[in-house]
């Protein structure tokens, strides 16, 4: 019985170490970008707080739409702890996303963040994909001021349906959310996984996949 009992109460209390773990032991550790000390934190060092300036807390430049002259039609501007330091151990960063008519933001997962998007003006598709075994494809078309939210880790994308250029703010509950791009890093890793290897997981010849692989 008191076995049973351990093996409920001794993950819970775990979970519950690990969930306290993201609230910041401190007000701030602003990342003390390019100086690689010994002590890091989430991955970057601390400034020295005495040093802070408002700057390190700030960000100009979301007004500005982003170029969408590229193959898919679409532009991510990040703000993640990269461009401003002082979101580090925060656990929070957002991005502006340009469309271009029938611009897609590809199909793409964020290992670190769930994702609130809010259309700003426009008119997008937006979906996720579910995990195996179901695979469920959850999609709607959303118009200026609606949300949607990407639960962490699933595939998911955005796609203009509306005739002028769309624009949306998305908020990530990660300073440093990450990004696999599933096609850049099925079709386009360094080396590439074999195309053998992809042709029997896409189930195609290889002729296909070297063709994918070469625009990657
Ligand atoms: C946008 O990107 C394209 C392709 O890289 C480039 O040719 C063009 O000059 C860029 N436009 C602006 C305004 O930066």
């Amino acid at each position: 019985m008191a076995t049973h009992v351990l093996l409920i109460v001794l993950p819970a209390l775990l979970f519950s170490v690990i969930m306290a773990d993201h609230i910041p032991l401190q007000d701030f550790c602003v990342a003390d970008v390019g100086n690689n000390r010994a002590v890091l934190v989430n991955g970057l060092s601390c400034k020295d707080s005495k040093t802070v300036q408002a700057n390190d807390f700030f960000f100009s430049g979301l007004h500005l739409p982003g170029n969408t002259s590229n193959p898919v039609g679409s532009r991510v501007t990040p703000v993640t702890v990269t461009q401003l330091p002082g979101l580090n151990t925060l656990g929070i960063s957002m991005a502006r996303i340009d469309y271009t008519p029938w611009g897609i933001n590809p199909p793409h997962t964020h290992p670190r963040a769930s994702e609130i998007l809010t259309v700003l003006e426009g008119t997008l598709e937006v979906g996720f994909i579910t995990s195996n075994p179901d695979n469920r494809l959850i999609t709607k078309v959303l118009s200026k001021g609606d949300v949607f939210v990407f639960p962490v880790g699933l595939v998911h994308f955005q796609r203009n349906v509306g005739k002028v250029n769309a624009v949306a703010i998305a908020a990530l509950s990660s300073q440093n959310p990450g990004v696999i791009t599933i096609a850049n890093a099925v079709f386009g890793s360094k080396p590439a996984v074999s195309a053998d290897i992809l042709a029997k997981a896409f189930q195609v010849d290889s002729g296909v996949i070297n063709k994918l692989q070469s625009k990657f």
